[in-house]
């Protein structure tokens, strides 16, 4: 409480592109996965759901893509930020919605014009911080040294930057859990972002399957305990209670706040295209609209004597304390 206080603050998730150009092994929307439909919502439909998330007063909205690198991609993202930015500026919200990005390994000068155009907070999860267990999970294209510059680059320019793992990927040992914290701490992040790994059957990992499923109960029981470790250690960092929890016990997301999370994230990608960003199997909230998802988060939260942060950017008060001013 002491480092978060009571209230949970809500960030409307968009999810607007599958296309990726990336090949994690893990991952349903890796770019080998033939199977989803690959689609890119338009800068219209991505400012309509901003406005929603405005309207409804969530303060702050999360964009997530795959990943892509070109120069097309970048103008895209730059353009839907300065859109949303001027599309949301209100009484209540003087500044416009609060903007995290969550697109993936960029260049230094991609990044820059992304937080000259207004997104000030920027998602980037390292997977895990053991290089060893990282090789094994990623192409060797995907290397771990780039992936930490491009969170050192993400923290010079001036985001408040997030990071964070996967929780049961098979070879993960207790000391790579505890070391990942640490590495939250050594990085001093801003936010973090973690949950259980779980199996897509379209990805190289569906190998492990069997022994995945069968752990199920103890992965879903580290991952809360590293929420519980991680707001021990960092103090007063935003923590996300995330959807993976739910797609593996009901009331995962509950359980997330109770164990120290502060964040949630109601979807808010248009109905027609959630199937195809399906990044592990379960992933529950497809068939629900906007609305319905903001609904039950409210009851959700509300059910376990938390309060809603309304209206507000909802940055940490890591980040707050550390401004310059
Ligand atoms: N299980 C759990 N989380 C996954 N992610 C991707 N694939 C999976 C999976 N199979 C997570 C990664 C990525 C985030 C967007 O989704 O940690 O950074």
């Amino acid at each position: 409480m002491e480092n978060c206080g009571d209230e949970v603050f809500f960030r409307g998730l968009v999810e607007f592109s599958n296309v990726c150009t990336s090949d994690c092994f893990y991952c349903g929307i890796r770019k080998s996965n033939a199977k989803p439909n690959r689609y890119t919502l338009t800068k219209d439909e991505i400012v309509e759901c901003a406005k929603f998330c405005a309207d409804e007063g969530f303060g702050s909205i999360v964009l997530q893509s795959g990943e892509r690198q070109d120069a097309a991609f970048a103008e895209f993202v730059e353009d839907v930020v300065r859109a949303i930015k001027s599309e949301t500026m209100s009484a209540a919200l003087p500044q416009g919605l609060g903007i995290t990005l969550c697109v993936g390994e960029q260049k230094r000068a991609t990044y820059e014009r992304f937080f000259a155009a207004g997104a000030h907070r920027y998602l980037l999860r390292i997977e895990t911080s053991s290089p060893g267990l990282f090789s094994r999970i990623h192409p060797p294209k995907q290397t771990f040294e780039t992936r930490i510059k491009c969170l050192e680059t993400l923290k010079s320019i001036g985001f408040q930057v997030g990071t964070g793992v996967m929780i049961g990927l098979p070879g993960q040992t207790i000391s790579d859990l505890a070391d990942d914290i640490l590495f939250f701490k050594n990085l001093d992040v801003d936010m973090i972002g973690m949950g259980p790994y779980i199996v897509h059957s379209d990805t190289p990992m569906q190998c492990h399957e069997k022994e995945t499923t069968a752990r199920k109960d103890e992965i879903l029981q580290l991952s809360l305990m590293m929420i519980a470790v991680t707001r021990i250690v960092l103090g007063n960092v935003n923590i996300a209670a995330t959807t993976a929890l739910q797609a593996m016990d009901p009331t995962g997301r509950e359980k997330g706040l109770l164990h120290g999370a502060n964040v949630i994230m109601p979807q808010v990608t248009p109905l027609g295209v959630r199937r195809d960003y399906l990044l592990y199997e379960g992933k529950p909230c497809i068939d629900e609209s906007a609305l319905q998802c903001k609904g039950c988060l409210e009851n959700r939260v509300t059910s376990i004597g938390r309060r809603l942060g309304k209206n507000a950017w909802g940055d940490s008060r890591h980040a707050i304390e550390k401004k310059p001013f």
